[in-house]
């Protein structure tokens, strides 16, 4: 049997390119080689924006057009939404009965987004138990691997030893999922902070070639280098970053990187070739994107019909649970 891979995203923005480095590239090269459920984390979502929910829903489609787009193939994956799997929520009830608060509360993140979103009250058990839900999301499909970026790690860990307690009490029930990391390292945004919506510095995956061009003009890049002919440092700098993960001409991107090193080019001339680079690589994408948001109903037809698959083997695994547990009444 084909190994499965189940991983999730949550509908909070447009995505950018960091989700198409950090996740999308990824998806979609394990779609030939695994069984892959690509879902809308929306609960996951409302753990931290439950007082604004208003986005929800068009941020799912918005994004599931921009998974399409990006070479995710909803014939090969499985595309739906949490929400419209239940059974996602009894498992994590189930689950939730044999793990110590403490637990949840080690988790490294937890505390670092309560003071990182500290404008939010975190203090609520959803978001405590969000990497029990996760743990939920992934076990009832039975997957063996997960792809993740690093920050999210310590939650497989805190899956695992879940897992393991369950079985403690109930018996061997689902693999120890593990993580499939990125290769590619995080990329900075456009002003060389951490890439966020909330900084306002990325380039999302739906903008459009002239918004690309104005952006990547104003990236941050060697603040030494105040002329043309001083040596700049090309190592850590974000336009060479973004040269390294979406310029396919190597031999330009060589070529820009000496004469950068050596102080003979200008910063104009590297930013344009970085733009233009971008929009070629977006381009093919735009155009996808455009074809599956022509047909109205298009991604809601792909995510219902996910849906209701996905549904089908979470109620599956149900069943055994309840079984398992001793909650079985017929
Ligand atoms: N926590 C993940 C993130 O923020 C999203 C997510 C929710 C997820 N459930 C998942 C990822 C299950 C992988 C598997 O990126």
């Amino acid at each position: 049997m084909t190994p499965r891979v189940v991983s999730g995203m949550r509908p909070t923005g447009k995505l950018h390119l960091g989700h198409l480095v950090g996740a999308l590239r990824q998806w979609t090269e394990l779609q030939s080689t695994y069984d892959c459920m690509y879902f809308v984390a929306d609960w996951h979502a409302l753990t931290s924006e439950y007082a604004d929910t208003d986005g929800l829903t068009s941020y799912a489609y918005d994004n599931v057009a921009d998974w399409i787009a990006a070479g995710i193939d909803p014939e090969q994956s499985t595309l739906f939404v949490q929400s419209l799997v239940p059974e996602h929520a009894e498992l994590y009830v189930l689950m939730s009965m044999v793990v110590p608060i403490p637990w949840l509360e080690r988790v490294p993140t937890y505390k670092e987004q309560i003071e990182h979103l500290a404008e939010k009250d975190l203090s609520t058990i959803g978001f405590l138990g969000y990497p029990l839900l996760q743990g939920a999301d992934i076990v009832i499909y039975k997957a063996q691997y997960v792809p993740v970026g690093e920050d999210q790690v310590a939650h497989l860990e805190l899956v695992r030893e879940v897992v393991r307690r369950f079985h403690g009490f109930y018996g061997e029930l689902f693999p120890e999922p593990q993580p499939l990391l990125t290769r590619f390292p995080r990329l900075p945004g456009l002003d060389n902070r951490k890439m966020s919506k909330s900084y306002g510095n990325t380039i999302d995956l739906s903008d459009d070639a002239e918004a690309v061009q104005k952006k990547v003009m104003r990236m941050y890049t060697d603040p030494k280098r105040i002329r043309a002919d001083i040596p700049g440092t090309v190592e850590g700098n974000p336009v060479f970053l973004y040269h390294d993960a979406f310029n396919l001409d190597e031999v330009e991107v060589e070529d820009l990187k000496t004469r950068y090193r050596a102080g003979t080019v200008g910063d104009v001339e590297v930013k344009q070739k970085l733009a233009r680079a971008i929009n070629t690589m977006l381009d093919p994408m735009r155009e996808r994107r455009a074809e599956v948001l022509a047909q109205p109903t298009r991604v809601r037809d792909i995510l219902m019909d996910g849906s209701s698959r996905a549904r089908a083997i979470a109620q599956e695994t149900m069943k055994q649970v309840r079984d398992a547990v001793k909650l079985a009444y017929s």
